[in-house]
Order: structure tokens, then sequence, then C-alpha cells
């Protein structure tokens, strides 16, 4: 995967908690272009990557521009992004790529819970410059915990936007089934947010008659797992017959990384599609954020760094 040097133009504070980044080449050249939706893998300060959307207008080439949750649950990419990195750092990312994108519609509903507002001001960035009809919902906890409201405030798209505060009135709270309407086949919505959120407005979608194809969702991070009913498996290599154990706790890949056979990864939360790996023989117990449902179904491909098998033996085309 190509890795671009970027150094950090600026950082700012946008609401409690949560620090932007602005991202831009040392030699001032352009960037490679992206489109709404888009995220970038980025090498946090201390080692570990991790997936960032891009939260600027997809038209700029001289920067791209993330947006951090301070969480100090996390597993230490978004600490070390607060308090290690600086302007004038660099750091490596990945080109950006777009599993959340846009599609043409009629009307565009944008569902936002606290910083899962990221890939969806770019597409509000976007909606606004073609003169799509479109609302972006904002929820968060609090007005404090609100990134980007000046921003949205001078924008052009400021009436599009729709704040639902935790610790707000009742009046204000977000209520699905009035902003989504009547299911229409032209309509799209989009989601991103933490994992209750999403299963929120997504659940409500399907509940309501919204067919799947007309509801988007992008994951901020991994899913938490449930590990508790793990078993071992056992994984052949289709080029040379050989067959390793996966114990329960070990991924495929760190299972058989010391018998010489390198996967490459990059998020190991299955999320980047990076270890992609094909699938000769056997069932996966999927676990990954980045194949369709559709995909998942044929059980020719999983992302070894997460995924595990259904059945005892899984046969891998390495
Ligand atoms: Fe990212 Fe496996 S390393 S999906």
């Amino acid at each position: 995967m190509t890795q671009i040097a970027v150094k950090v133009l600026r950082k700012q504070q946008e609401a409690l908690d949560i620090t932007s980044f602005e991202l831009g080449k040392p030699d001032g050249s352009a960037l490679p272009g992206f489109s709404a939706g888009s995220h970038v893998d980025v090498q946090v300060p201390g080692g570990v990557t991790r997936q960032y959307s891009l939260c600027n207008d997809a038209a700029e080439r001289h920067r791209y521009r993330i947006a951090v949750l301070r969480d100090p649950a996390s597993r230490g990419g978004s600490v070390a992004m607060h308090d290690r990195l600086k302007e004038g750092d660099t750091l490596l990312i990945s080109e950006p790529r777009n599993h959340f994108p846009l599609v043409h519609a009629s009307r565009t509903l944008l569902f936002a819970g606290g910083i899962g507002v990221t890939p969806l001001l770019a597409m509000a960035q976007r909606l606004s410059s073609i003169q799509a009809d479109f609302t972006l919902h904002y929820c968060t906890r609090s007005a404090e915990r609100t990134a980007f409201r000046d921003e949205i405030a001078a924008s052009a798209f400021a009436g599009h936007v729709k704040y639902h505060f935790d610790d707000g009135p009742p009046s204000q709270k977000l209520h699905l089934e009035r902003a989504f309407g009547p299911p229409q086949a032209d309509t799209h919505l989009y989601v991103c947010g933490p994992t209750g959120f999403i299963d929120w407005v997504v659940q409500s979608a399907k509940k309501l008659g919204w067919a799947d194809a007309n509801v988007h969702v992008e994951y901020f991070g991994a899913t938490p797992q449930d590990t508790a009913g793990d078993k071992a498996f056992t994984v052949k290599i289709a080029s040379s017959g050989a067959t390793y154990e996966v114990p329960a706790g070990q991924s495929v890949v760190q299972a058989l990384q010391p018998h010489g056979i390198e996967i490459l990864t990059s998020c190991e939360q299955g999320v980047c599609g990076t270890c992609i790996t094909r699938v000769l023989e056997g069932e996966c117990d999927h676990r990954d954020l980045y194949f369709t449902d559709a995909e998942k179904a044929r059980h020719d491909q999983f992302t070894p760094c997460c995924s595990r098998a259904k059945t005892a033996v899984l046969v891998l085309d390495l």
C-alpha cells in the first residue's frame, strides 16, 4: 500500500476531548484526491495504525483534515494523537480509500453520533456544493462536545444541520421516524458513530421498511467482539499442504507468523482490508467491517487479522 509522508500543518481543539489535525505534504505539493466518505490509515506515534475519516472538503488538494476523540479506554491511538503529535511533526498515512461513498439520490439523510460526524461533514460539504437535498442530524452528548459548530454555522449548509444534544430538552431529541419520513427508493441514509448509535439508526430504518441498499454505514473503529466462545481451528496452506492450529485468543495472522508465513496487516481490526486472504475451502466466521453481507456469504475470502472459522478447517490460498 502506498504510504504518504505528511506534516501536521495545524492542530486545533474542536470541542471537549476532540482535536483536529490538518495534514499536508511537507513540500506543499498536492495530495492525492479523495471523495466524501474516505478515510486514511494513520501510523500513530507509538506504532499502532488507526483509520480516520477525512472531514474537509473533498475538493481540497492542499490538506487532509482528520478529527480525533480522546478516548482513554481505547487501545492507545487516540491518546497518543492528542498528547504526542504536534504541529510540524511528520507521520505516515495511506492514500485515502472510500468504503462509504455517496450514491446519487434525490434526497440524502446523514446521521452522525459524536465523532462519527467526520465523514458526514465531508458529505455535507459535497452535497451542499452540488445543491443536493439533504439534512445532517448531528447527535452529541452536549454542546461542548460538539465539534465543528462554528464552522458549520459559517458554512453554506448551516440550514441543513439539525443538532440533537443528549442533555437538551426533549423537543430537540432525534425522533427517527419523523427524521426518516416514509421509505423512498430515491432517498439514501448514511450513519456513522458509536456502535450503539449505528445499531439504533439501522434497526429503526429496517423496522420502518427501509431497504438495506438505501442504508449506508461507516463504523467508527471496530465493533466490540464477544470472544468468549472462540475455539481452536486448523488452517491448511494450499501451496504446501501444511496445517497449523489457531488457538482461541490468537488470530490466524498471529498463529502463522512463527512459521514464517507473514500476512501483511495494517489495522488488525477488520476495517482496512489489508490482510484479505482467499479461502478455498471451509466456512469463515467473519468478524470484519470490511466486506458486505453478500461478500461474507460467499466464504471465499476473509480478514485473518480478526476473522476465524466456523468449520474445523479453513484452506487458505497461500
Ligand atoms: Fe485491516 Fe485485517 S489488517 S482488515
